[in-house]
């Protein structure tokens, strides 16, 4: 049975199974700077993830990046119901097998660094939570942190935006009056370590949210 103790090898029953692991180490090994990773994160890093979202806000909840749905996975076992879940898969193949093992969450293909365009009509929609998984190695400091801000205003009062990394530094620096960056505890049990770095509404930020 899976546990905590869980990492994100095929063997360990994590519900990534060989079949998953290979499809993503294929896609790596293809498009190595889009997946950035060669494995599904482990169960206990997804844990981490969703403890540190603000899903218990009302309001939908936004997964950049679900790979093949392990976060998506996580979040329903939460409680989180799989209506209020848009998730952004940029690869045609992933996106296909994350809507098929989860028919009930909103699964669009598309690019989650150009929220208009792929949210269409629903751009103008305000989130609980963002979870954002996409590699961001070939952006610079200015265009990280220019994203950022657009995910916080896209943001209900009091929302987060939670980031899987594995630096040691936070990869997208604070940005005064908008967002503050915190870090969890490092997840050992995931190949590689990684943490969930934090992004927090400054209170400013979070009046102007509440106004507009
Ligand atoms: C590091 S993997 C994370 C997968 C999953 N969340 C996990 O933790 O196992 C990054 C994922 O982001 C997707 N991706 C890359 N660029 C993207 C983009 N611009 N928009 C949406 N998804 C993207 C990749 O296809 C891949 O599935």
């Amino acid at each position: 049975m899976a546990g905590d103790g869980d990492v994100n090898t095929p063997e360990s029953g994590t519900g990534s199974s060989a079949a998953d692991w290979a499809r993503f180490l294929g896609n790596w090994v293809r498009h190595p700077i889009k997946m950035g990773a060669v494995a599904p994160s482990s169960r206990s890093y997804c844990k981490m993830m969703v403890r540190h979202a603000t899903t218990e806000l009302d309001g939908p909840i936004l997964e950049l990046g679900p790979g093949l749905g392990v976060v998506t996975r996580t979040l329903l076992e939460n409680g989180v119901a799989p209506e209020r879940i848009t998730a952004i898969e940029y690869d045609r193949e992933f996106a296909r097998m994350v809507r098929q093992r989860f028919p009930r969450v909103n699964v669009i293909q598309g690019d989650g660094f150009d929220l208009d365009r792929t949210l269409g009509a629903r751009r103008g929609e305000k989130f609980a939570a963002i979870l954002f998984a996409i590699p961001i190695a070939n952006l610079t400091r200015a265009e990280r942190q220019a994203l950022f801000r657009d995910y916080f205003s896209r943001l209900l009062p009091g929302g987060n935006v939670t980031q899987l990394s594995y630096l040691l530094k936070p990869p997208v620096e604070a940005v005064p009056g908008v967002f503050s960056v915190s870090a969890s505890p490092r997840v050992w049990r995931n190949i590689p370590p990684a943490r969930v770095w934090i992004y927090s509404q400054d209170r400013a930020a979070q009046t102007g949210a509440a106004e507009s």
